[in-house]
């Protein structure tokens, strides 16, 4: 329960008319339910096909896995499950991977809860109540792991031809220097509210 706050401050913020939604634990439970299994989906089809490509081509060339293809499996995933989702961290790569200010707000949370309790917490959800549409929005925690660090490690310890590729296709890369065990951003799963009346 701790887990679920509401982003009315932020949405105040924002001048939005909002209100203090207490969700249901049954509402909460079938947020949960969608949010994990589109993550869940997303996650182990990106990783599939970087594991594929890595064993192909290499690291230089499953970066174009991860330039091309993981916004039209995105996509693909969006239609399939019906749920936007995205991407996004503090330090990302891609521009537009950037978080707004509700992404923001839940990354904070992530980490503020992991310099606290040492352990990120499994998902956070928010409302977010816009022109008068409720969304549900399910966070899941992405962290880095040995094999993330071929392209998100430290920039000297990188293979050179790959760093090059790198650089080149994303000149304000932020996404280098991560170590084994960092917090790397979240899965977002925007749920329509009216999905859950
Ligand atoms: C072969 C190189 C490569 C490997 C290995 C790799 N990534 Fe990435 N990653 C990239 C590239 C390139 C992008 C930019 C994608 C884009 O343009 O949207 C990216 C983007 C991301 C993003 C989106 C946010 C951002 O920074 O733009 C996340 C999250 C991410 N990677 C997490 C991981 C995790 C977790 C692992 C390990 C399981 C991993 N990556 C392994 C190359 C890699």
């Amino acid at each position: 329960m701790k887990r679920v706050l509401l982003t009315a401050g932020v949405v105040i913020l924002l001048g939005c008319a909002s209100q203090q939604v207490q969700l249901s634990p049954e509402k909460q439970e079938k947020i949960k339910e969608i949010g994990e299994a589109s993550s869940m989906k997303l996650l182990k089809t990106l990783k599939g096909e970087l594991m594929a490509a890595m064993q192909k081509d290499g690291p230089v060339g499953a970066v174009e896995v991860c330039s091309n293809k993981a916004m039209a499996l995105t996509k693909q995933i969006e239609i399939e499950t019906s749920n936007q989702i995205k991407r996004t961290t503090f330090k990302y790569r891609n521009p537009n991977n950037a978080p707004d200010k509700y992404e923001a707000e839940a990354l904070t949370y992530f980490e503020e809860a992991l310099k606290k309790e040492g352990k990120l917490p499994p998902y956070y959800i928010q409302t977010v109540k816009e022109n008068g549409k409720i969304t549900y929005r399910y966070y899941k925690p992405l962290k880095v792991e040995g094999i993330c660090l071929t392209c998100h490690g430290d920039k000297n310890l990188m293979d050179k031809q790959l760093v090059e590729k790198i650089d080149k296709l994303y000149p304000q890369d932020k996404a280098y220097g991560y170590k084994e065990g960092d917090f790397r951003g979240v899965v977002r799963v925007s749920i329509d509210g009216e999905k859950l009346r």
